[in-house]
């Protein structure tokens, strides 16, 4: 899919990753070059391709530490499933896009309302106490981030797909932004409840559309 989505743009010079795991994914995209960031990536990423980097540091010490004209064609955002993080990390990588850039979110869809408690240790000891196994998908409250985007950032879109294999969320900006972007209050945000929010499916704010059409979507943009 993130190959899919670089075939789109106008250019696949640079990609970011944040939250590369075992590098399933990150090892599998194809673009000039390919950054990675991780607290503690689970493979051996000392034997990857000149064009790669692994930056092992917390996401919040790499955006602090890179270079302000540092751009990306797009990045994948997939660490902490928190909304706190996730918007940190959504923000700074706004501000260093290509103003063709899409930034790909993994996570916003939570499967149930156990999945959707922000903490994981807090998630899997409900799901060990309800349903007696500690084995729970967990997805957090990024799905506050869409909520949070759709009511603060009007110069963003945001379009979600429920598949391949799970919902994702893509976001571009449809204009450059007049400086830069940055984080708004989230009061209202944070009052919201996954169970009230999800009572009817996936909210309206999210967008959902087929993959092709989103493919579509970004490519017939203009600059
Ligand atoms: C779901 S996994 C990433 C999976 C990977 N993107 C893939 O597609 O295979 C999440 C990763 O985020 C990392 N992570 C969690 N919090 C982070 C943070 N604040 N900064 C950087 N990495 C973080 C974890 O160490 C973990 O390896």
């Amino acid at each position: 899919m993130i190959n899919k989505t670089l075939d789109a743009l106008p250019q696949r010079s640079n990609y970011l990753e944040v939250g590369i795991f075992k590098g399933a994914t990150f090892q599998n995209v194809v673009s000039g070059v390919k950054w990675g960031v991780d607290i503690e990536p689970s493979f051996d990423y000392s034997k990857l391709p000149k064009n790669t980097r692994v930056f092992v540091q917390p996401s919040d010490t790499f955006f602090s530490q890179l270079a302000g004209d540092k751009k990306f064609d797009m990045v994948y955002i997939d660490a902490e499933h928190t909304f706190a993080q996730a918007y940190r990390e959504l923000v700074h990588s706004f501000n260093h896009l290509e103003k063709w850039g899409v930034i790909l979110l993994d996570d916003t869809v939570p499967q149930n309302s156990i999945a959707a408690i922000p903490s994981e240790a807090e998630s899997k000891e409900v799901a060990l106490r309800m349903h007696g196994t500690c084995v729970w998908p967990h997805q957090g409250d990024v799905w506050k981030l869409i909520m949070q985007v759709r009511e603060k950032h009007e110069n963003i879109t945001v379009r979600t797909i429920v598949g391949p294999s799970r919902p994702r969320t893509f976001m571009w900006a449809n204009k450059k932004f007049d400086s830069k972007m940055n984080l708004e209050s989230a009061e209202q945000v944070s009052s919201l409840t996954y169970d009230e929010s999800f009572k009817f499916g996936i909210p309206e704010q999210f967008g959902v559309r087929e993959l092709s059409d989103v493919l579509e979507e970004i490519r017939k943009r203009s600059f």
